[in-house]
């Protein structure tokens, strides 16, 4: 691993080692994709002011999300069908999270179930939530992450219905895979993900077992989603959730401040200004750029994280100076897995280190807790740009 300079060089290695049909699931948008390049491409018109002869030594990267004290403002996002990226793949993150130290969110859409990653971690995880329609089964599911003692709930709320990912259909992905002669071929070049597949029993979703069959065509998501997705949720079911839950209900997947002000009206808790990564509504904007008036509107009331789009320490600080308390990151810990199991996440999120310090530094600042809007460059034009 130590010739992983970058989240790019983590991004090839899984290329080369996870079976197609998975890596794309994981490096894909919705229908032209324009989000989900949108959420990396727009944090590159952000500059920096660099800051020198500033005190540098004693640097902190320390804070807190949601409460909990965190080596980094960072936490491993939600990612369905984490454990075929690697085999027990989100047992691995969550382990490699809490050596680091800072928050795993187990997606409701998961390969390991809550239980199995509550037998690997001794720290809480955050669990995400997706609101089915048989409500005895979300509230089995909020049960089981009370007792698993995770610390935080993550309702998402986009994702009531599914936006196309034109790579999935066209890979015919299914978990777990089917053994078409194409798929054979391929694990001919890929022997080490599929040796490590045969060596685990956990290959579908094990959180929601009973509500979905063992091979799940997820060509037809879309249509199980419709199925067994209640499209009726709206504000007031943040309520129930939170009163069964009894812990900190974060709310994931709002992009307007209108939404943000009715998060904070229903009782959430905190927000995460997300787009599901560029996976749902195309032509949505990046995350990076509806975050400062998400900010200004209802930072001062709640705790505003976000995701969508950060490769690099850079881009976290960004995120920080733009008015986040901390971010979620994705595809980062995807990539990582397929590239290296726990070591790819360890891997992924020391390269964030490495560069949210030293950037940092550069910048003039000691603590990653002070980084503000006065961190960035904006002359008068980029200004009436909107930079
Ligand atoms: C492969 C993949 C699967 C995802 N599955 C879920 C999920 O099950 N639940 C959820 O709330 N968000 C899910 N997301 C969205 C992420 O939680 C997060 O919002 C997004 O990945 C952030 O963007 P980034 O990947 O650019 O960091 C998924 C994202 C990816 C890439």
């Amino acid at each position: 691993m130590s010739d992983i300079l970058t989240i790019a060089d983590l991004k090839d290695l899984a290329r080369r080692r996870v079976p197609k049909m998975f890596f794309d699931y994981a490096d894909s948008g919705a229908w032209t994709e324009s989000t989900y390049r949108a959420n990396e491409e727009d944090f590159g018109k952000i500059k920096f002011r660099q800051r020198v002869l500033v005190d540098m030594s004693n640097r902190s990267l320390e804070s807190t999300m949601i409460g909990e004290r965190v080596a980094m403002p960072v936490a491993l996002a939600p990612t369905g069908l984490t454990g075929m990226q690697h085999a027990d793949g989100e047992m691995l993150a969550a382990q490699a999270a809490e050596e680091f130290g800072v928050p795993f969110t187990l997606s409701t859409m998961r390969i390991c179930s809550i239980e199995d990653v509550a037998s690997v971690t001794k720290k809480p995880f955050w669990f995400q939530l997706y609101v089915l329609r048989d409500k005895d089964f979300v509230l089995n599911l909020i049960d089981r992450a009370k007792a698993a003692k995770c610390s935080a709930l993550v309702l998402t709320l986009d994702l009531q219905i599914l936006g196309q990912r034109h790579k999935d259909i066209r890979n015919g992905l299914t978990a777990p895979p089917k053994f078409t002669p194409r798929f054979v071929a391929e694990m001919m070049f890929k022997p080490g993900w599929a040796f490590r597949m045969l060596g685990t029993r956990r290959h579908t979703f094990r959180n929601i077992s009973g509500h979905v069959s063992d091979a799940v065509n997820l060509a037809k998501l879309s249509e199980w989603t419709r199925t067994q997705f209640d499209l009726t949720l709206n504000w007031k079911d943040i309520a129930w959730i939170k009163k069964r839950f009894g812990g900190p209900v974060i709310v994931k997947g709002i992009l307007d401040k209108d939404d943000a002000q009715l998060a904070i009206d229903n009782g959430a808790d905190g927000i995460v200004v997300s787009n599901h990564g560029g996976r749902q509504l195309d032509s949505a904007p990046s995350t990076i750029r509806v975050l400062p008036e998400i900010a200004d509107a209802v930072g001062h009331k709640t705790e505003v994280l976000m995701d969508g789009g950060i490769r690099s320490g850079q881009d976290l600080l960004k995120a920080l100076a733009l008015g986040a308390k901390g971010a979620l990151v994705g595809r980062i810990m995807a990539f990582g897995l397929g590239a290296g199991g726990e070591a790819g996440v360890a891997r992924a999120l020391e390269i964030v280190r490495k560069e949210t310090d030293t950037s940092m530094a550069l910048m003039g600042e000691r603590d990653i807790r002070n980084i503000g809007l006065h961190n960035i460059y904006s002359n008068d034009l980029e200004r009436r740009q909107g930079y």
